[in-house]
This record gives C-alpha cells, sequence and structure tokens, in this order.
C-alpha cells in the first residue's frame, strides 16, 4: 500500500474519537489534510477546530469547517495531528512542515492527542528524522553552535519562514535515547522558540496504518 493510502486510513481512523458538537485541535501536514478531507466527505460536523497553521487554516476554510481561536475557547477535548517520527511510548518528532511551535501549543492545551501515522514512522529510536528546531533569525548560528555541542549536525532549512516569523534548523546525527531531557536541554537554548520533540507532552493514541490495516497503540 502507498504511504498516502496508509496515511487515510489512519486519518479516517481518528473520527472513532470524535463527539458531536466538539471542537477540536488540527495539526499540520498530509496525513491531517486525509483526516479533513474525511471530516468533509462523511459530513462530520464540528462546533469549531483550532488550527495550528496557514496552511491548515486554509484546509479548514475550504472543507467549511469554523476555525476558532485558541484564545477564546480555553483548553480543548482532542487533539488530532501527523508526526515524523513515533515511539510506541508517544514520543514524536515533528516539524517537518515547520509548523511545530503552534502544534506544540494547541496539543499542550488538548486533553487527548491522538497522532496519526503510517508504519514508516515508528522507529524504535528517534533521530533518523532530522530534528526541526525553530529560531529566531538573529540567533540562528549561536543555536546552530549549541546543537553541535550536543552532538548534532544542524541544517539550516534555507527559504523556509514559519508562520511566526522565524527560521528552522534540521538537526541531523542525533540518536535520541531520552527525549523528554533532550527537549528541555534544547528549549534552555536562548533563541530557540520550539524544538520538534515532542515527548513531555507526546501522544496519548498513536494510530498506525500499515499493509494490514490500522494498528491503535496507548502509550
Ligand atoms: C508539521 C508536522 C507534521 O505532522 C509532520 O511533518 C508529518 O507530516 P505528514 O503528515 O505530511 O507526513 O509536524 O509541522
Amino acid at each position: 500500500m502507498q504511504a498516502q493510502a496508509k496515511k487515510r486510513l489512519a486519518a479516517q481512523a481518528a473520527l472513532d474519537y470524535l463527539e458531536d458538537d466538539m471542537t477540536i485541535g488540527v495539526g499540520t501536514g498530509s496525513t491531517v489534510g486525509e483526516f479533513i478531507g474525511a471530516l468533509r466527505e462523511r459530513r462530520i460536523s464540528l462546533r469549531g477546530a483550532v488550527s495550528s497553521s496557514k496552511a491548515t487554516s486554509a484546509l479548514l476554510r475550504a472543507a467549511g469547517i469554523p476555525e476558532v481561536e485558541l484564545n477564546d475557547v480555553g483548553d480543548l477535548p482532542l487533539y488530532v495531528d501527523g508526526a515524523d517520527e513515533a515511539t510506541i511510548h508517544g514520543s514524536l518528532i515533528k516539524g517537518g512542515g515547520a509548523a511545530l511551535t503552534r502544534e506544540k501549543i494547541v496539543a499542550a492545551a488538548s486533553a487527548r492527542f491522538v497522532c496519526i501515522i503510517d508504519d514508516s514512522k515508528l522507529v524504535d529510536v528517534l533521530g533518523r528524522f532530522a530534528l526541526p528546531v525553530e529560531v529566531i533569525p538573529m540567533a540562528r548560528s549561536y543555536v546552530a553552535r549549541r546543537l553541535v555541542g550536543m552532538g548534532g549536525q544542524p541544517v539550516w532549512r534555507e527559504g523556509a519562514v514559519t508562520d511566526n516569523g522565524n527560521e528552522i534548523l534540521d538537526v541531523h546525527n542525533l540518536r535520541i535515547l531520552d527525549p523528554a531531557e533532550l527537549e528541555t536541554r534544547i528549549d534552555q537554548i536562548a533563541g530557540v522558540v520550539t524544538v520538534g520533540l515532542f515527548a513531555r507532552r507526546g501522544a496519548d493514541e498513536l494510530i498506525v496504518a500499515g499493509d494490514d490495516g490500522v494498528r491503535r497503540i496507548s502509550p
């Protein structure tokens, strides 16, 4: 089965977590695109959705789903998002689509985080996918030097500007054995806006789609 077909399967399985008249958080990426497509196809009505990016806002608008501001709705019952890598413990690497900061905010404000992935993203140890770090532009070189000091090899995602007007460093060569500890350490570097490690607030449910269908993991 093609990766996109697996993403669609995982996205459809996430519909099971919806209840009537819910306001939910919606992540970013092609798997989330399938989720929004499934909401549209099945005519599932939501009270509203908090978006994690401009790209997702456009998809929500096209699907006729009302977007609401996080500031206006308080905590959310559910957040649905994809990931670039995941462990069975629910730790994630996110930010391949550069939306990591808003994604982390919406995940933090949500009671339940359902993460939808295809099985190629399930790993024993995070780090094969280069770890995205959103940085304040003037701090890019400083943060890069600190990341080299931690054993990583940061590469500037040239030309990428986040929805918050910041830049992205993708950190290669990390073998992340303790994701929560590394998340805390990178967060403490001056100039870092967000690191794409989601370990302190990881996924509550993983929906992993493979050739044999969907597997649900509750870390
Ligand atoms: C965006 C993300 C995405 O969740 C991640 O990149 C996965 O994307 P896709 O569903 O397209 O594979 O973190 O910042």
